[in-house]
């Protein structure tokens, strides 16, 4: 049996969701797991085969859950935000996206993935990879080698396209089950598929209505995007006209469930708000990407309002930070745009995205049982946060309050400020 205890500040959200900062806790990790976190825990208390004291002014927080992230889009932050969704998608990201049927390919540049976000602080992430079968498992192999867990997703795509970036029904259900028993034999308790269908324009009904009815089948999460751009909307709502929304699409194909997760959902109508909410499906917002792209100021307490659960991503590349931190910024920038645009609206504040980018996300990913916060069963995914180091952007001059420096980290710190990531215990940065 191997016992780790982590001592000093905390702060993560406890199951109720109210932020719980703790000036001295310590938390007991056996095997990975969570066994207890106590306040005020004198020396000698409990016996451990490692201590970790952090020293003053570290402290603890739960790792960051990414909700969506396309780690095949990587190669291209940063690249392309001249052009809005469609035109971006055809221009920058599926021409990318095709190189994936070369293996080496993948290799290299999933390596660089999952190293990267494990330093941005990502312990849990749910990933698009592309159609290809054999690099999106090089991916789950990668997050299963470097420590990641995850929700890994081959894409499918059976409308036909010019460039040949698409595949027939049957080679995309094929390849999809392929895909399931090939993670299966990673054997990794830390890395499981996703169906994902890429979005309504990608898809056909047939497609989507045989994915939907694997998902249920094998009890598999689902994730596709939404209501992300207008254009797209229009489309969607062209090609599906006997459908009275994007929304009622999916649910035609049987894709909306509790572990369904729906990337973007801007521009969502109330009807259709409440079509998801009694599905039990999740938003998660990717407020980077929606104003690279222009595709729109999302607002996270209407969809909060209306009790959907909601996560943050990255949406990389669409976004242009591959850090949970970054995601978490510009969701209070948008949030202030909203509040300036509209007087009365309240924004989200630092604890808001502290809670989306933790145990809101995990709960969106319906993974809430497992991580999100250091409540006792759960798995020890933390970050060590050190607001001082010298290479890192922030000095501390004087004195903070831990609440002020959760501030400081959120809306002024980065990577730099994250100095261990653990995933089920161990030690991965
Ligand atoms: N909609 C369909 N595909 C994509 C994608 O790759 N990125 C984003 N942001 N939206 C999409
Ligand atoms: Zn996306």
């Amino acid at each position: 049996m191997n016992r780790q205890l982590f001592v000093g500040p905390v702060i993560h959200t406890d199951d109720e969701g109210q932020l719980v900062v703790l000036q001295r806790a310590a938390i007991l990790v056996e095997n990975g797991k969570i066994i207890s976190i106590s306040e005020n825990p004198q020396p000698g208390d409990v016996s451990a085969d490692y201590v970790r004291v952090l020293s003053v002014r570290q402290f603890l927080i739960p790792g960051f859950i990414d909700g969506h992230i396309h780690a095949a889009q990587f190669p291209n932050l940063g690249v392309g935000y001249d052009k809005h969704l469609l035109d971006w998608l055809e221009a920058y990201t599926f021409p990318l996206e095709k190189k994936y049927a070369d293996a080496g390919f993948a290799e290299h540049v999933y390596e660089a993935v999952i190293k990267r976000t494990l330093t941005m602080g990502t312990t849990t992430a749910c990933y698009f990879a592309s159609l290809h079968r054999e690099s999106s498992v090089i991916l789950a192999k990668q997050a299963a080698k470097f420590g990641q867990r995850c929700l890994i997703g081959k894409v499918n795509m059976n409308q036909t396209r010019k460039d040949g970036y698409c595949e027939t029904t049957e080679e995309s259900i094929t390849c999809t089950r392929k895909f399931i028993e090939d993670i299966a034999k990673i054997n990794s308790s830390l890395v499981k598929p996703i169906i994902t269908p890429r979005f309504a324009l990608s898809c056909d009904m047939e497609l989507m209505t045989k994915l939907g009815n694997m998902a249920k089948e094998k009890d598999l999460h689902v994730q596709t995007h939404i209501s992300e751009n207008l254009d797209e909307i229009e489309a969607v709502t062209t090609t599906y006209r006997e459908y009275p929304s994007y929304s009622a699409v999916y649910d035609a194909a049987g894709l909306l469930g509790s572990k369904t997760i729906l990337a973007h959902g801007i521009h969502l109508g109330d009807t259709e708000l409440a079509l998801l909410k009694t599905r039990e499906c999740s938003i998660i917002h990717c407020p980077s990407s929606n104003t690279c792209l222009r595709s729109g100021l999302c607002d996270v307490k209407r969809l909060k309002d209306r009790g959907l659960k909601v996560g943050l991503g990255t949406d990389v590349a669409g976004g242009d930070s591959s850090c949970i931190l970054a995601a978490m910024r510009a969701a209070i920038q948008v949030s202030n745009h909203l509040a300036i645009l509209n007087p009365g609206y309240s924004p989200l504040t630092h604890k808001d995205v502290f809670h989306l980018a933790t145990l809101g996300g995990a709960a969106a990913l319906a993974m809430d049982d497992e991580t999100g916060n250091f409540s006792p069963g759960k798995q020890f995914d933390a970050l060590v946060i050190d607001l001082n180091v010298s290479s890192g952007p922030l000095d501390d001059l004087v004195e903070y309050s831990l609440d002020e420096n959760l501030q400081r980290l959120v809306y002024s710190g980065d990577d730099r400020n994250i100095v261990e990531v653990y995933v089920a215990g161990k030690r991965v940065k």
